[in-house]
């Protein structure tokens, strides 16, 4: 793309100041804003219009698999799985391209040390509890990593540099999901050098597509990979790749198996596992009215008590279908560094613009069934999104020591 067709399509969507500072760059800083416009989807930012005004179908209830059900049936559901498992056809997805920006962090949240009087990485968590799956079965299990431009790098030096806590390399994969605009309210683009757009990272629903697209779907396919078990970096108490879950979706024919805890009150800030229009599908805490808060099933339990917690198992045929699909974009408000009128970089403490997303949740609403899996709370869930309070560093040392885990 040369200046004149850089301009022009600027242009088109009124971002014309984004060469502003053209004429003042080198000649390598120039081809990179000019590659950076080329790469860049800017029709999300015409989105900003219709923010709000996603709207959901008839909302009705999804039953879950519930722990009593699980546990007569665990050791058929176990069997089921280690066998997958032993067979090759499992894989596990680390969602690891956020920004962690609630965690306040300058590095990969993976990297955050959790530790109390040694360090406890949160990978180091994560890879251990694959690590247990994989010393049960006796059999590897591929780790597909996805990062962001924004952080590849020190993630796979850090986690080279710790030796992949202990995980076989030849069994790690990495791949970069992909940027999308960042804009102030009236979606104009910030810049974050004078020869680069402020970009985000384009949210965790991008997540197969991304695979597909730099190739890595290929060794999903060459070895023979049927099921994804994909889930975010900051859970640090989740079971990955779980027989018993992977056994339990086989068994049941579902396409999908999405682990849920239940709520621990009405209005508790998850999403929720629902059927829209028939089809599965997850109702953010925002969207839940009080009918539907209220509403009870026919043993007099509420109709809608299981929240998600980001931990899915996919199947992949199912996966090349909701890929070939068009997923919502959300608009989210987010703290973005920017170059202010006189060219320096501005850190704000509080939001100041919109990123564009697409999220993994909206992937189950594309697939055709779902299986909601219950799994205990306080031995599954501890996230950790901010360093105090509800899902921060704090509350997920008290689960880990509650488990057992020496921080
Ligand atoms: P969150 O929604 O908590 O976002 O991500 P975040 O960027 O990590 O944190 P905040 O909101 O800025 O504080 C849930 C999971 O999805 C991954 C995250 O790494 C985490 O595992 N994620 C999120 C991505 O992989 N890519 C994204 O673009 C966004």
């Amino acid at each position: 793309m040369n200046y004149e067709e850089a301009y022009q399509l600027l242009k088109k969507y009124r971002q014309e100041h984004v060469l502003n500072y053209y004429q003042e760059l080198s000649a390598q800083e120039q081809k990179m804003l000019l590659d950076q416009i080329a790469s860049t989807d800017f029709d999300v930012i015409q989105l900003i219009e219709q923010k709000n005004s996603i709207s959901k179908g008839v909302i009705s209830p999804l039953a879950a698999m519930q722990l009593d059900e699980i546990e007569a049936h665990k050791k058929e559901f176990r069997q089921i799985g280690v066998k997958a498992i032993e067979n090759g056809k499992v894989g596990a997805v680390l969602l690891a391209g956020g920004m962690g920006t609630r965690l306040g962090s300058d590095q990969p949240k993976g990297m955050y040390s959790i530790g109390i009087t040694k360090e406890v990485y949160i990978f180091e968590r994560i890879i251990r509890n694959l690590l247990d799956v994989v010393e049960d079965t006796g059999s590897w299990i591929h780790l597909f990593i996805m990062t962001s431009d924004k952080n590849d790098q020190m993630t796979q030096t850090f986690l080279k540099e710790k030796n992949y806590f202990g995980y076989d390399p030849s069994y790690v994969t990495f791949f970069i999901q992909e940027m999308s605009p960042a804009t102030n309210y009236n979606g104009r683009i910030y810049m974050e050098e004078k020869w680069k757009m402020s970009t985000s990272p384009n949210g965790n629903g991008g997540w197969f597509a991304s695979m597909e697209r730099c190739g890595v779907l290929k060794l999903v396919e060459q070895e023979g990979i049927e099921w994804l078990n994909v889930f975010a970096v900051d859970n640090v108490l989740q079971r990955i790749a779980d027989p018993v879950f992977i056994g339990a979706t086989i068994a049941r024919q579902c396409a999908v198996g999405a682990k849920v805890v239940k709520k621990a009150a009405p209005d508790e800030k998850v999403g929720v596992i629902c059927l829209e229009d028939g089809r599965p599908s997850i109702v953010e805490y925002y969207e839940l009215t009080k009918e539907l808060m209220e509403a009870v099933d026919e043993k007099g339990e509420p109709a809608y008590n299981f929240g998600v917690i980001l931990n899915y198992l996919f199947r992949v045929e199912e996966l090349m279908q909701i890929v070939k699909k068009c997923m919502p974009l959300h608009i989210v408000e987010k703290k973005i560094p920017f170059l202010d009128q006189n060219g320096v970089l501005i850190r704000p403490i509080r939001p100041n613009g919109y990123k564009f997303e697409t999220l993994v949740l909206d992937m189950i609403h594309l697939a055709k069934n779902c299986l909601p899996f219950e799994v205990v709370r306080n031995k599954e869930f501890a996230p950790i999104k901010n360093r105090t309070g509800i899902d921060s560093v704090e509350s997920a040392q008290a689960l880990l020591k509650e488990n057992g885990i020496e921080l």
